[in-house]
């Protein structure tokens, strides 16, 4: 962690602006407040991406709240390519100031240069690639920043340091690591299934109850059983009799992949200030 922490501030020494990027299905679980620290007094924008499988009436009110709290944000679909031009326009808008100070010192041609961070699998290296418009991104997830940097070129006037800089997920809160566990944030063999079903079945009991059924050929009664009760059922009518583990992942990789619809688990805090 130390180490890691140690490579991303020295990275950061080196850019203009920091794109924070997190998981818009969990915006604030998928944040490392470490980064506060080490990004103080650097110009951040936060990309929100997989909008495609948020809820986009939620990814609204989160956008809206951290501009509130003076921390520009914007919401893309990385992996279809949409929003990738709102991260070059904001770029422009968030460091208007230091462009036109470049400008009056005489510079013309102001370069910009930027770094992705964030927790494991929000999409990092996939917004990379498109911001590069080829496939530069080394993959991986060890906390810190690949030695091998160097600046890529976009289409733009922003140069991007080819390898982002990873945090590890921080989960104090039991509820973050089960929402994070459901969004593919943390690897798999670190939680139990049943437990992320179960919570996820619980919020969408409530929401599509409909789809719900639809799926897992339940009915409406049956969604009224205790929660444990009611994964078992499901287990039944998907024909894996009593393996709840099984129908415990067939739920959450269907939740991933958007197959009930699109949630966000996250809600927006209330009082506190946005980090
Ligand atoms: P990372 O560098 O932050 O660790 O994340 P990475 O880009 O490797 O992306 C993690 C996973 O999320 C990948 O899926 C990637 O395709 C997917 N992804 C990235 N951006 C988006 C997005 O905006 N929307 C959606 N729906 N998915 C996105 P994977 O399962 O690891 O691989 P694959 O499905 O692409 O084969």
């Amino acid at each position: 962690m130390a180490k890691a922490r140690r490579q991303v501030t020295e990275a950061l020494k080196n850019v203009d602006i920091l794109y924070e990027i997190v998981d818009a299905r969990v915006p604030e679980s998928s944040r490392n407040p470490l980064l506060d620290e080490i990004g103080q007094g650097k110009k951040r924008l936060l990309v929100l991406n997989k909008a495609d499988l948020a809820d986009p009436a939620a990814t609204r009110a989160f956008i809206d709240y951290y501009a509130a709290h003076d921390l520009p944000a914007v919401a893309i679909d990385a992996q279809h390519s949409q929003g990738i031009q709102q991260i070059m326009s904001a770029t422009h808008r968030v460091l208007a100031e230091y462009i036109e100070r470049q400008k009056a010192k005489g510079l013309r041609n102001v370069l910009l240069r930027a770094m992705c961070v964030g927790v494991p699998n929000v999409g990092k290296s996939t917004i990379l690639n498109r911001l590069a418009g080829r496939n530069i991104a080394q993959t991986g997830n060890t906390p810190g920043v690949t030695k091998s940097q160097q600046w890529i070129k976009t289409s733009s006037d922003i140069n991007l340091l080819d390898t982002p800089g990873i945090l590890w997920p921080k989960f104090d809160d039991p509820a973050v690591g089960t929402k994070l566990a459901l969004t593919g944030g943390i690897k798999d063999s670190l939680f139990h299934a049943d437990d992320v079903a179960l919570f996820a079945l619980e919020k969408l009991i409530a929401r599509v109850p409909q789809e719900l059924q639809h799926l897992y050929r339940v009915n409406a009664t049956d969604l009224t059983q205790p929660l444990p009760d009611l994964l078992m059922t499901i287990t039944a009518r998907l024909g894996f009799k009593d393996d709840y583990e099984r129908a415990s992942w067939t739920l959450i990789n269907d939740v991933r992949k958007g197959k009930l619809g699109r949630f966000t688990w996250d809600e927006v805090p209330v009082d506190d200030a946005a980090r």
